[in-house]
């Protein structure tokens, strides 16, 4: 068959006894977990400034598009994990319904995504941490605070926090995942709080002009300004569900926990978003807090209550590696699939025999996201990020569609609702995201897949399990 058409089953055993598979350890409570550890982190702490800046108080429209087509995105994911409950996400189900060459393309973008997720979010980690260091440690040596784009040699503490979350999930996805939803937990607690106190200086008149910038994206100096300018850069606030979707494998009973983890995760963490960003922009104006590196301590702080502004800076250092673990899990498994079927070297798909983990997988994706982390910017990887997550967006909404038609009939555990209407949707709504995306993140986009396809051309094509039948 030919390489470019070539598929596996939709509903291929997977091979335990072969000791490549995973443990199925994981229930609901620990997806949800999942989710929400990686939705509600960077995004809520330092991107909602950047929102209000670019679109003022319009940018909580900004959050309901994205949030919009997120949801959308959501619900085909969940159709298609409990169809495939198995390791990669996205680029399983394209290899199961688009053919080789399309899922090796969108787990190539895949690997982009978490990669730079993780690198990005240790950043963003490392800055609060500085922050934390430095005012204990006034003299602190500064060149290992901070990596070479802002004046220094290596950001270590970036460096450090990618390590080390490497090292708690090659020690076992059930430690893990229990460490998590204690992080998770008091997350959901700081914003809670600052809910609560910013909620009393709640001001209308702070959504008035409701689009300063107005609505459509337009550039101004490389930055995309108005509602849809924001939306495309708020995106990355709202993904992480589909790192769920990637430890479908690991599930005990995936038509139950898969459904209410993906989606009940993506709503509430919705939810909580919008009620954030309501509060923040009711209590200040945006343009007090727009370019501030912790809006939500800034403006607590500003509100009279230092020592709660303090403890949301906290709650940002120890809540923020929630989100790293997650995309680090889910890049591991996207590693292990494609590994496991051919097209990455097969050294990468070995589990351990007692903690039952891809270890050496694992501890290859930290090395890589610290080598990241350590040496790269926030700002512009943060597009980039978006980039590979909007591709694999799409590849799975359309893999969901083309399912329905070629095979109506096939049981599946979870539907999508409305699936003609949410489906285009989805791929609308993230292709349209993607356009709003800058010059430059396109043209890391597109050489980092023509490097993958050239790797794919020349050698994986050959290591195909999939070449040998
Ligand atoms: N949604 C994740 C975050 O906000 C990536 O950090």
């Amino acid at each position: 068959m030919s390489f470019l058409t070539r598929r596996i089953a939709i509903d291929r055993e997977i091979g335990h006894v072969e000791g490549h598979g995973l443990k199925p350890t994981l229930g609901w409570p620990h997806l949800v977990a999942l989710g929400v550890g990686a939705i509600v982190g960077t995004g809520i702490y330092t991107l909602t400034g950047e929102a209000a800046g670019l679109a003022g108080p319009g940018a909580m429209l900004s959050f309901l598009i994205a949030g919009a087509v997120c949801a959308a995105a959501a619900l085909c994911y969940a159709e298609m994990a409990t169809l495939m409950p198995r390791a990669g996400s996205a680029y399983t189900y394209s290899y199961a319904v688009m053919g080789e060459t399309v899922a090796w393309i969108v787990g190539w973008s895949l690997i982009l995504e978490y990669t730079v997720v993780c690198a990005a979010v240790s950043v963003g980690w490392a800055g609060y941490a500085s922050g934390l260091i430095l005012s204990w440690w006034p003299d602190a040596p500064q060149q290992l605070l901070k990596g070479p784009e802002a004046g220094g040699i290596v950001n270590l503490p970036a460096v450090v926090i990618a390590l080390l979350v490497a090292g708690l999930l090659a020690l076992g996805t059930r430690e893990s995942a229990r460490v998590n939803f204690v992080l998770v937990i008091v997350k959901l607690v700081a914003l809670a709080g600052f809910i609560a106190l910013a909620l009393p200086a709640f001001n209308a008149a702070h959504f008035t002009p409701f689009m300063p910038q107005g609505f459509w994206a337009h550039e101004v100096d490389g930055v995309k300004f108005g509602v849809m300018g924001a939306a495309s850069i708020i995106f990355f606030a709202f993904y992480g569900f589909d790192a769920i979707s990637t430890a479908s494998e690991e599930t005990k009973n995936p038509a139950r926990d898969l459904t209410i983890g993906i989606v009940g995760s993506m709503l509430l963490c919705t939810l909580i978003y919008m009620a954030v960003a309501a509060s923040a922009i009711g209590a200040m104006p945006p343009a007090q807090f727009a370019s501030s590196p912790e809006p939500l301590a800034h403006i607590i702080r500003e509100l009279g209550h230092p020592k709660a502004a303090w403890l949301i800076g906290l709650a940002a250092i120890i809540a923020m590696p929630t989100v790293i673990m997650v995309f680090m899990y889910g890049q591991t498994r996207v590693f292990f699939a494609m590994a496991r079927d051919g097209l990455l070297p097969r050294g990468l798909a070995k589990v351990h025999s007692k903690l039952g983990t891809p270890v050496a997988v694992t501890l290859f994706t930290g090395v890589i996201a610290a080598v990241l982390g350590g040496a790269l910017p926030l700002g512009t990887i943060v597009s980039v990020a978006n980039a590979g997550t909007l591709a694999a967006f799409i590849a799975t909404a359309i893999a969901m569609m083309i399912l329905r038609v070629q095979q109506p009939a096939r049981p599946r555990r979870f539907k999508t609702p409305l699936w003609w209407l949410v489906g285009p949707f989805a791929v609308l709504g993230c292709a349209y995201l993607f356009a709003g995306l800058n010059t430059f993140t396109m043209i890391v986009f597109v050489i980092w897949n023509l490097i993958g396809l050239a790797a794919y051309l020349l050698y994986f094509r050959s290591t195909s399990n999939l070449s040998k039948t």
